[in-house]
């Protein structure tokens, strides 16, 4: 082939592939270590199909800053392509007729028969895909330095009383025993692996999913808010506004004994070049081995106009399920693919006790939805709730008794 042709037939494959090339906006808060290395290898999979990745990342974790720009977004009509949206959250924006049917890309894709029928359900709205998932992040996680514990000889704990006593035994050796960071939604991460660990499955679905009144105000409540409040005294007065994964950064530099946070935490850990087992420890927090809170991220998709970029969005959905992207995606976000049947030896022994777990917890009736994280009630509800225990756990005066009441107050919010 001459110089021309092969010049000319180079521009012939670029121009069908700039023909059929999008654009993909993609709104997500994945800004930290872990998280943006996660993001970045969406960005790639995208680029690598021509299309051009716009990214509309909103710093601050748990999302709660990106969706208050997103719903200002959609409001004056100009949507991002896909956003990180999941659990109620999904059903709310469908009913709002803005997001695309995706059912072309998941019968393709065969999404049916590749995710686990209560996940998939909450994908679609009135029974047509709208969503696509990329993960199973475990929240009820305790991270560990092994160091710091080796320094004040403590013990890694698997009950409550194991846990004071470590946490006693870290702060006399002059560390920080529990690196928090004091927001909201970091508030209620620790509440809710509590409550899991002090009330079990059962009473974690009744209270916090079903919000039965009954349970939210209860004796086992009482004694979830008291042990909740207690794990207070072993945080630092620098916590207030605390970024989680600053608090991450504590417990790996041995500045802090242990965190409780999901296992995007573990994204940091690997990010900062921390080997699990070795400098860091993931252990089931206290009481909650055979119980998994479960939190999947998942892009909404929202309704385009140019078919180039309707295009793009597909793609998108499609490599976001797609078990090149599942692997390199997980390995860098902390979490376990979404997607069943897949190859897990690249990961590490987190993610595999996290799978093992997911599997065995499904089957036993203790998988349940982090309220935390949005998977469990709808929004509103969970603002309301969230507050109240934000309230609790930053006003010493306030009891457990009036905290319960504005709990089952909280909980019947609408809008
Ligand atoms: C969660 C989200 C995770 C992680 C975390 C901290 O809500 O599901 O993917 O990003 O917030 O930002």
């Amino acid at each position: 082939m001459t110089r021309i042709s092969l010049a000319l037939a180079t521009a012939g494959l670029m121009g069908a592939t700039l023909a059929h090339a999008g654009e993909v906006e993609v709104l997500h808060w994945w800004t930290s270590g872990g998280e943006a290395k996660a993001a970045s290898a969406l960005k790639a999979t995208m680029q690598s199909k021509g299309h051009t990745w716009k990214d509309f990342a909103v710093a601050g974790g748990g999302g709660d800053s990106a969706m208050t720009v997103l719903k200002s977004r959609v409001v004056s009509g100009n949507a991002p392509a896909a956003a990180q949206i999941k659990g109620p959250s999904i059903q709310e924006w469908a009913r709002e007729g803005v997001l695309a049917n995706m059912d072309d890309v998941a019968k393709a894709e065969h999404w049916d028969s590749l995710l686990p029928k209560a996940i998939a359900d909450g994908l679609k709205y009135q029974g047509h895909y709208v969503a696509a998932p990329v993960n199973v992040h475990r929240v009820n996680w305790l991270w560990t330095n092994p160091e710091a514990f080796k320094k004040a000889g403590a013990k890694v704990p698997t009950t409550w009383d194991e846990f004071f006593t470590a946490a006693d035994a870290l702060k006399k050796a002059g560390l920080i025993a529990v690196a928090h960071g004091g927001q909201n939604w970091q508030d209620f991460t620790t509440f809710e692996t509590v409550a899991l660990g002090v009330g079990g499955a059962e009473f974690y679905k009744k209270a916090l999913v079903h919000l039965d009144p009954a349970s939210l105000k209860s004796p086992t409540m009482e004694k979830v808010l008291t042990t909740f409040k207690k794990i207070k005294d072993y945080t630092d007065k620098n916590a207030p506004g605390r970024d989680w994964n600053l608090a991450t950064a504590m417990v790996i530099k041995g500045e802090a004994g242990m965190q409780f946070m999901g296992d995007w935490a573990k994204g940091e850990f690997l990010a900062a070049g921390k080997v699990p087992g070795k400098d860091f420890g993931c252990v089931a927090a206290p009481g909650t081995a055979k119980s998994y809170t479960y939190n999947v991220d998942s892009f909404a998709l929202f309704k385009l106009k140019d078919p180039a970029n309707q295009k793009a969005q597909q793609d998108l959905a499609a490599a976001i399920m797609s078990t090149d992207f599942q692997e390199v995606f997980n390995l860098n976000k902390g979490s376990i693919p979404v997607r069943l049947n897949m190859k897990l030896d690249k990961f590490d022994e987190c993610a595999k006790t996290s799978a093992a777990d997911f599997v065995s917890t499904s089957k036993a009736g203790s998988l349940v939805p982090s309220i935390a994280h949005g998977m469990a009630v709808p929004s509103a509800a969970e603002g309301a709730i969230k507050d109240v225990v934000s309230q609790f756990w930053n006003d010493d005066k306030a009891t457990p008794a009036a905290t319960m009441d504005k709990l089952v107050a909280a909980a019947k919010t609408k809008s």
